[in-house]
């Protein structure tokens, strides 16, 4: 089920996320939800959070142009509970965008290379290495499990440009 996405500045998207006890059905319906949600609104990724539910969890799937017509496949979406860092590093600058913060786009930086621990939907332990797109998908959504959004990233004259313009869409 399509849910609605929480949009910025609500206060929500400040919430730490708490971890996930339990791996029943009640997960996988929100996962379910997202997934439905995250493609609906043409998204690559989503938190829990930006359905309104503060539990540390996440969903990507980057569709790949030449399968499906690039069009996102369910079972090929990455399913992250409870998420930890075993490593990061380097650096690299790409651009992003967030479904809580539409029509913006700005070049943000981030780890390059990622090593992620974390539980699949049945609550198995897994292990994702990455140094390209994934990885910075991956630290963009695992912010939102720590309460921020990408363009607290941003230099202060960007960010208060950023303010000024949102503001004025909302009039
Ligand atoms: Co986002």
């Amino acid at each position: 089920m399509v849910r609605d996405v929480v949009i910025y500045p609500d206060k929500r998207l400040k919430l730490i996320s708490k971890e996930v006890m339990e791996f029943d059905l009640k997960l996988h319906q929100l996962l379910d939800d997202m997934y439905d949600t995250m493609v609906a609104k043409n998204g690559v990724g989503l938190a829990a959070i930006q359905i309104g539910v503060p539990q540390r969890v996440l969903i990507i799937n980057i569709p790949n142009e030449n399968i499906n017509d690039g069009k996102p496949i369910k079972s090929e979406t990455l399913e992250v509970i409870n998420p930890v860092f075993i490593k990061k590093e380097g650096s690299c600058k790409h651009q992003e965008g967030c479904l809580s913060i539409p029509s913006v786009y700005e070049d943000i930086e981030r780890a390059e290379h990622i090593v992620v621990e974390y539980q699949n939907r049945y609550g198995e332990k897994r292990t994702i290495e990455d140094n390209d797109f994934l990885a910075i998908a991956i630290q963009h959504e695992i912010d939102h499990l720590d309460g921020k959004v990408f363009i607290e990233k941003l230099s202060f004259i960007k960010r208060k440009k950023f303010e000024k313009e949102w503001k004025k869409r909302f009039k």
